[in-house]
């Protein structure tokens, strides 16, 4: 109870005039927290609710979890909070800006090996370094979607940075998502883990595949979209309460639909675009080397960088 007597708002059910048939409804077409209705649209959730309900309790929804309106002021402090994390490399470094940034939602897309895991998996030990080192002192939850994460391969990263191996994997907490819906609940669940744990970063590797494999009728397009539209909606929200960076991978495939323009448009195409604050384009360079584009960022400007996936992990080329 609140000093004025209303009950606290915590989760849906608490929502006042809201029934168990409502309920239902909502948890039926994914909308199991107040958060996931606070990021939803009033188009979205007025084709399940009707439109009253839905603008009822989407302004409940913000209002329970502080999101809504502020002013320029409160932006700029919550701006002023951003801290940048270190890829290893230098140049890509620079290109992103001084490194992957918290709250903000980067995104590595391009072909197979080029390089989007590994970057992961250095983002994931780096985010242990203090900040002298690039670090965020801070742990990361890993959202493993292929199967490709390696602890191995972790392990060699953390001693290369002299880490604790050891520390290095308790400081990942892993989750492997068995579909998309499986992967949005994590996402959704992961509040929780995030301040336990001290989490700094959060990876999704890849965002898409799920989504690519599980809706593959033209039909169905439209549908995957508006949900990765609010699984994406919901990583930004938690970039920016929690202060985190994420990190999502998207793998590109050639799409022979399209006969003009790029073939290898990524898939989620401009609902990705939209909501990964920053997106960059990785593509194969000789022998280790990777090259990597920014693709049309808020603020960072045009320009590509190169760097080296290495034993020892993300590097400058040495020349
Ligand atoms: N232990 C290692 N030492 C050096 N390079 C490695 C190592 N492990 C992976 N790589 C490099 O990373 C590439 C795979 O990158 P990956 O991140 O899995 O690609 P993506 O996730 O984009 O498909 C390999 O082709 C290899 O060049
Ligand atoms: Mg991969």
């Amino acid at each position: 109870m609140t000093e004025k007597g209303e009950k606290k708002i915590i989760s849906l059910q608490d929502i006042p005039g809201i029934g168990e048939k409502t309920l239902e409804k909502l948890r039926n077409a994914g909308f199991i927290d107040l958060m996931s209705i606070a990021a939803a649209s009033v188009k979205e959730l007025s084709e399940i609710v009707g439109e009253q309900t839905a603008i009822k309790i989407i302004e409940v929804a913000r209002k329970a979890l502080d999101i809504g309106f502020e002013t320029a002021a409160d932006v700029y402090e919550r701006r002023k909070k951003v801290v940048r994390l270190t890829t290893g490399s230098k140049a890509l470094d620079n290109l992103l800006g001084g490194g992957i940034e918290t709250q903000a939602v980067t995104e590595f897309h391009g072909g197979f090996g080029c390089g989007k895991t590994q970057v992961g998996f250095q983002l994931a030990v780096n985010v242990q370094l203090p900040p002298e080192q690039g670090g965020l002192d801070g742990a990361c939850l890993f959202i493993d979607t292929e199967s490709t994460f390696r602890p191995e391969r972790i392990k060699e990263l953390a001693e290369a940075v002299g880490l604790d191996p050891k520390k290095a994997l308790e400081n990942i907490i892993y989750a492997r998502a068995y579909n998309s819906d499986h992967q949005m609940l994590l996402v959704e669940k992961a509040a929780e883990i995030i301040k336990e744990k001290n989490i700094k970063l959060l990876i999704i590797d890849s965002v898409t595949s799920h989504f690519r494999a599980e809706y593959t009728g033209r039909g169905e397009l439209a549908e995957r979209q508006q949900k990765l539209n609010r699984h994406l909606h919901m990583l930004q929200r938690l970039a920016d309460v929690y202060n985190l960076a994420v990190y999502i991978t998207n793998q590109v495939m050639a799409r022979p639909d399209v006969l003009f323009g790029d073939p290898t448009a990524p898939v989620g195409g401009h609902i990705l675009g939209h909501f990964s604050t920053h997106r960059v384009y990785l593509r194969k360079a000789k022998a280790n080397t990777r090259i990597a584009r920014i693709i049309d960022s808020p603020y960072l400007p045009e320009g590509e960088a190169i760097f080296a996936i290495t034993p020892q992990g993300i590097r400058d080329v040495e020349d």
